[in-house]
């Protein structure tokens, strides 16, 4: 088996991603891209860390307004992880689809997210093509709504398994 970036792609393929919106905002100009690269960092103090293409709007953007939320797409939100994955060659802006709020940290949040994590920036580690972003969480709103949207071998994918989990607690605030 050889260790090439083809056969990293085939079995990172295989490793099941919850899918989430990083959004940004420095002043008046708002970012987002659609990333799995993303997961708890510690609890106490709660952190999360994201990895970011330092080629896209999004790492400039985050450097320099230094807040991310971290929003966790529901089975029903396809469209807008496509949308915000399709690199910043859009000619249209993203967020015109999506009900969307502006968070504590100045970032979009999007409204219906499973769950929204509003972070301020407390370190980015540059590393060759990308950056380490960890998130200070600063607040927390979780909807309610257990059913995430998955991306796994190339396709975006529903958990049908989890229709009858319980709903996940209530909307709380870490402060
Ligand atoms: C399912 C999926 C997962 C992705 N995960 C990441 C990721 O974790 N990190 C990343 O840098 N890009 C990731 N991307 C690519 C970015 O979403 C894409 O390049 C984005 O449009 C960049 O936007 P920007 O140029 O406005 O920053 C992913 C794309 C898709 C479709």
């Amino acid at each position: 088996m050889s260790g090439g970036t083809d056969s990293f792609k085939s079995a990172m393929r295989l490793l099941v991603g919850g899918v989430t919106l990083l959004t940004t905002a420095n002043g008046n100009e708002r970012r987002g891209m659609t990333a799995t690269a993303v997961c708890s960092l510690s609890v106490d103090p709660p952190r999360i860390l994201a990895c970011v293409n330092l080629q896209g709007a999004t790492y400039r953007v985050m450097a320099a307004g230094r807040a991310m939320t971290v929003n966790l797409l529901g089975a029903s939100h396809e469209n807008l992880a496509r949308r915000f994955g399709a690199g910043s060659a859009h000619a249209d802006d993203p967020f015109a689809s999506g009900n969307w709020s502006t968070g504590s940290n100045g970032a979009p949040r999007l409204l219906d997210a499973l769950a929204a994590l509003e972070c301020s920036i407390e370190e980015m580690i540059v590393t060759r093509t990308h950056a380490i972003v960890i998130g200070d969480v600063r607040d927390v709103i979780v909807t309610g709504d257990p059913r995430p949207l998955i991306y796994v071998n190339g396709s975006f994918r529903h958990v049908d398994a989890l229709e009858h989990v319980p709903p996940s607690r209530p909307a709380q605030t870490i402060q």
